[in-house]
């Protein structure tokens, strides 16, 4: 299966035709399109309207996780509805399978990586946000177990492993994502990782059991080449 990603289109009106131009190929270059969230700016309806416009003229199947920010106007349930409705798959916490190749995805969390990983101790409102972090974790551990198929790709918008994040501030790797989600990542296998969010981050990095993980933010594939806005990956 060939697989296309992006993520991180933070998409605006007016950036709708030269968005659709670039994207007219995707249909024939890949099998599926994943977007690994921060489809919108500010989470708005009237942003992600214009956006499936574009979407759905693709023709093509189209998988996807929010980022955080489709949270940003606290109306990611309605942007889901919009997207579900175009028939888009949006996996929150979940699983969907599609020929032969099964695709776990949620949008993750914060929280740091490896021996930097915030533990829940000290003020309610630190126990509150690691567990935020905690529960992103399990919503994948709960969507991988589902997976009866041998080809796994997960998807994500925060990154699972620090490598992938490396050309970002080291002052802001906590908030680009957690090791706990490697971690689940890694117990249960898989082929391929996407994820978005360090704009400024490294494409290709592996998880600690040798997972490929890749940063699809189109900012990153843009820096590689001007016209790519989304990469293929073969499974
Ligand atoms: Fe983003
Ligand atoms: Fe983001």
């Amino acid at each position: 299966m060939r697989i296309a990603a992006t993520a991180d289109l933070h998409f605006t009106p007016a950036r709708f035709s030269q968005l659709h131009d670039q994207l007219t190929r995707v249909r024939d270059e890949a099998d599926v399109f994943v977007l690994a969230g921060d489809l919108t700016n500010f989470g708005k309806p009237e942003e992600m309207e214009p956006l499936l416009n574009v979407l759905v003229r693709l023709r093509v199947p189209i998988i996807a996780v929010l980022g955080n920010h489709d949270f940003e106007s606290d109306r990611q349930a309605d942007l889901t509805r919009m997207m579900s409705q175009e028939g888009i798959k949006v996996l929150d916490g979940s699983a969907y399978e599609r020929d032969g190749v099964g695709f776990a995805g949620t949008k993750g969390f914060v929280g740091g990586f490896g021996r930097g990983v915030l533990t829940a101790l000290g003020e309610q409102e630190i126990k509150t946000f690691v567990r935020a972090g905690i529960d992103e974790a399990l919503r994948l551990e709960r969507a991988m177990s589902q997976l009866r198929t041998q080809k796994r790709v997960v998807v994500l918008h925060y990154s699972p492993i620090a490598a992938t994040i490396q050309g970002e501030s080291l002052d802001i790797f906590p908030f680009l994502g957690t090791s706990r989600l490697a971690e689940v990542i890694d117990r249960h296998g898989a082929d391929l990782v996407l994820h978005g969010h360090a704009h400024n981050g490294t494409c290709d990095g592996k998880t600690a059991t040798g997972i490929p993980v890749h940063n699809v933010a189109i900012t990153l594939l843009q820096r590689q080449n001007p016209s790519a806005v989304y990469r293929v990956f073969d499974v």
